[in-house]
């Protein structure tokens, strides 16, 4: 009788791709025949962890909707009800919870890595252009997911950013009414986010996330020294083709990513366990009561990984100016590909000023971090606030000069590894 059934894994995968005509082109292309640079570093690992804890977000979130109840007079009792009866409930909603802090540091260590390598240079403006938008998204997402708790401070922290939108001329008021579908935070408020929270935004970010590594494999990946290694000499011993400075992404930097994702998974296991609300930066105290909307909570204040942004809204006197700073700050960051004029993409051969520039910006945006994060009420510190919401905007837009006139070291012929 012939063989109907596949005998061994190579006889399975034949019979699978036989039937899948897409699925090995897209795994070579993506994984066995991507050639990688032989050089990266710890700083090429935050791309994987943000898939990490995306996919957390993902799984956890699912588990977290199964008891969730999306409405004004059931959502806190029903995140009391997972953390107390719920079978593993605090672990999922913890998870969750710390998740989303430690999505911002992975993320906003994998864009200062981008800065730092001139990664978003030509030929992957777009790769940078589509983590923009990835960044956008995740603000938002963030944002819904606070509110859905129903504690003081997704109340009154949904009512303050809801409300800069009445900043808009002519349409400011309608718009915020329209968003939150009432004239306070409500019920409807509740349902709507909880809807944009759970698919809307989730879809989009991942489909962002997948444009943007396939964006990134088109053109091949940066190193650590910003040299191309599509430009250099070609053939290595998987093939006389690949840049010879590549190695097959699989297996060689799915292990060594595989090695790194399991230290940050025990980092982030005794995040949640020790420290879940991480004194107050990763779950506000005034989040642990329920929303009132006669009781004003002493600081409302966003999340810590806002509140850089927050400060400039907060330092700006003019409601409308306040806000256009803020959103000017975030839209200035898509223009960097063409802002930055330097010859070479690393900082390693960049000049003296432009090394200094990039660790005052680094300095100054969690300088104003920590100005967001505090009542706004010390003059000093706001004035402190304006000047670095000034250098901030001079940064970038003095860029095309001090990057053309700083001076550069020679480039090597080939990228550099130290061992
Ligand atoms: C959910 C969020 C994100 C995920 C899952 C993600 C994923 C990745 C992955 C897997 C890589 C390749 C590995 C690496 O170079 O680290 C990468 C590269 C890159 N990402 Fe992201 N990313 C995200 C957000 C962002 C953001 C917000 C930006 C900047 C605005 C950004 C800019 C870049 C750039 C410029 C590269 C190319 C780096 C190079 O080749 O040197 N990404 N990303």
């Amino acid at each position: 009788m012939a063989n109907i059934f596949p005998r061994t894994a190579d006889g399975v995968m034949d019979w699978f791709n036989a039937r899948a005509p897409g699925f090995m082109p897209v795994y070579r292309k993506h994984m066995s025949e991507y050639y990688a640079p032989k050089n990266f570093n710890i700083w090429y690992i935050f791309g994987v962890l943000s898939i990490v804890v995306l996919v957390n977000q993902i799984l956890t979130g699912i588990f977290l909707t199964m008891h969730f109840k999306p409405s004004a007079a059931e959502a806190f009792a029903s995140v009391e009800y997972i953390m107390r009866d719920v079978e593993w409930g605090w672990l999922i909603r913890y998870m969750h919870s710390t998740g989303a802090s430690l999505f911002f540091i992975v993320v906003y260590i994998h864009m200062f890595r981008g800065l730092m390598y001139g990664s978003y240079q030509k030929p992957r403006e777009l790769v940078w252009i589509l983590g923009m938008l990835i960044y956008l998204v995740l603000m938002a997402e963030a944002f819904l997911g606070y509110v859905l708790p129903w504690g003081q401070m997704s109340f009154w922290g949904a009512k303050v950013i809801i409300s800069l939108f009445g900043a808009i001329p002519v349409i400011g008021n309608g718009l915020t009414e329209w968003i939150m579908g009432d004239y306070l935070p409500s019920d409807a408020t509740l349902n709507r986010f909880f809807a944009l929270h759970v698919i809307a935004l989730p879809l989009v970010l991942l489909l962002l996330v997948v444009l943007h590594i396939f964006a990134l494999h088109e053109v091949g990946s940066n190193n650590p020294d910003g040299v191309e290694i599509k430009k250099g000499p070609k053939g290595n011993r998987w093939s006389p083709t690949a840049p010879a400075d590549g190695v097959p992404f699989h297996p060689y930097y799915t292990v060594k990513d595989g090695f790194y994702v399991g230290g940050f998974l025990i980092i982030a296991a005794f995040i949640v366990f020790f420290a879940p609300a991480m004194g107050g930066w990763f779950l506000e105290h005034d989040n642990f009561t329920e929303a009132n909307k006669l009781v004003t909570p002493a600081h409302i204040k966003p999340v810590w990984y806002y509140t850089p942004y927050y400060a400039m809204l907060r330092v700006v006197p003019d409601k409308l100016g306040g806000v256009l700073v803020m959103f000017g700050a975030i839209a200035i960051l898509f223009l960097v590909p063409w802002l930055d004029r330097a010859k070479v993409k690393s900082y390693r051969y960049r000049g003296l000023m432009s090394k200094v520039l990039l660790g005052l910006f680094a300095i100054s945006f969690v300088w104003l971090g920590k100005i967001g994060a505090g009542p706004g009420t010390d003059p000093v510190e706001t004035i402190v606030g304006r000047f670095l919401t000034g250098f901030y905007f001079l940064f970038f837009l003095t860029m095309p000069i001090w990057t053309k006139i700083d001076k550069t070291k020679p480039v090597p012929e080939r990228v550099t590894t130290h061992d």
